[in-house]
C-alpha cells in the first residue's frame, strides 16, 4: 500500500509491502539502528515461514522500517517493529503498526500480543496510543546491560472482527 506523507517533515513516498529475503541486509541496517542487542541474521531469515507476516515499509524507495507478526490460530504475536533511529518521531512507527493492525484483521487474528522493554517509553507510549493495554509482565525476558530486564506484555483486540468471524 503506497501513501505520499508531507506531514512530521516527510515529503517523499511511503509504501509498506511484504518483505523478500532480499530485504534482509537493509532490515539488519534497520535494527543495528534500533536496538542494543540485535536480532541475527538467522533470525530474520526464519520469518519467512507461512505463518509469520513481514513488512517493510520504505520512504522513497529505501528500506527504513520493518515489523514482523506471527499468527497463531488467530492470536497475532508482534515480534518486532523498528524504525530507523534517523527516521523516528515523523509518524512511521504508527504508519506501520496501524498496516501490522489491518494484516491481523485481514488474516481474521481476534487480538495482537507483544512483548516490550519495561524502559522502553517510546514503545509503550505508542501502542497505548493505539489502545493495547498492559496484561502481564514475564521476569528477567531481556539481555540487559546490567544483567536481565522485565517484560511488558501488551495485548489488543483486534477492532472490527465480528463474532462470527472470530471463530
Ligand atoms: C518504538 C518505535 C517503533 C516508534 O517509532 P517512531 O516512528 O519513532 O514513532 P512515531 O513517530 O510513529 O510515534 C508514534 C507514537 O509513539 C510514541 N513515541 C514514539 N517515540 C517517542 C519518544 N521518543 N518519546 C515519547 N513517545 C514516543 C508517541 O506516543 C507517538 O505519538 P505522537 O507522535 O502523537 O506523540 C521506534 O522508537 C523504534 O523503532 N524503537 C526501536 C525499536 C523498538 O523499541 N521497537 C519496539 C519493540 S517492542
Amino acid at each position: 500500500m503506497e501513501t505520499t506523507s508531507s506531514d512530521k517533515g516527510l515529503n517523499g513516498s511511503i509504501l509498506v509491502r511484504d518483505a523478500s529475503v532480499e530485504d534482509i541486509s537493509d532490515v539488519l541496517v534497520v535494527e543495528a539502528s534500533g536496538y542494543d542487542f540485535p536480532w541475527s541474521e538467522a533470525i530474520f531469515r526464519d520469518c519467512f515461514k507461512d505463518s509469520y507476516t513481514f513488512l517493510v515499509l520504505l520512504c522513497d524507495d529505501r528500506i527504513v522500517a520493518y515489523a514482523i507478526i506471527s499468527d497463531i490460530v488467530g492470536e497475532a504475536h508482534l515480534l518486532n517493529i523498528c524504525v530507523h533511529r534517523d527516521f523516528n518521531r515523523r509518524g512511521l512507527g504508527a504508519h506501520l503498526l496501524h498496516e501490522v493492525i489491518k494484516r491481523a484483521r485481514t488474516q481474521k487474528c481476534y487480538s495482537i500480543l507483544l512483548e516490550v522493554r519495561e524502559s522502553n517509553l517510546a514503545a509503550k507510549l505508542m501502542y497505548e496510543k493505539f489502545g493495547f493495554s498492559m496484561i502481564g509482565v514475564r521476569k528477567n525476558y531481556y539481555p540487559a546491560a546490567d544483567g536481565r530486564e522485565d517484560a511488558l506484555m501488551y495485548q489488543l483486540d483486534v477492532p472490527d472482527l465480528s463474532v462470527d468471524e472470530q471463530v
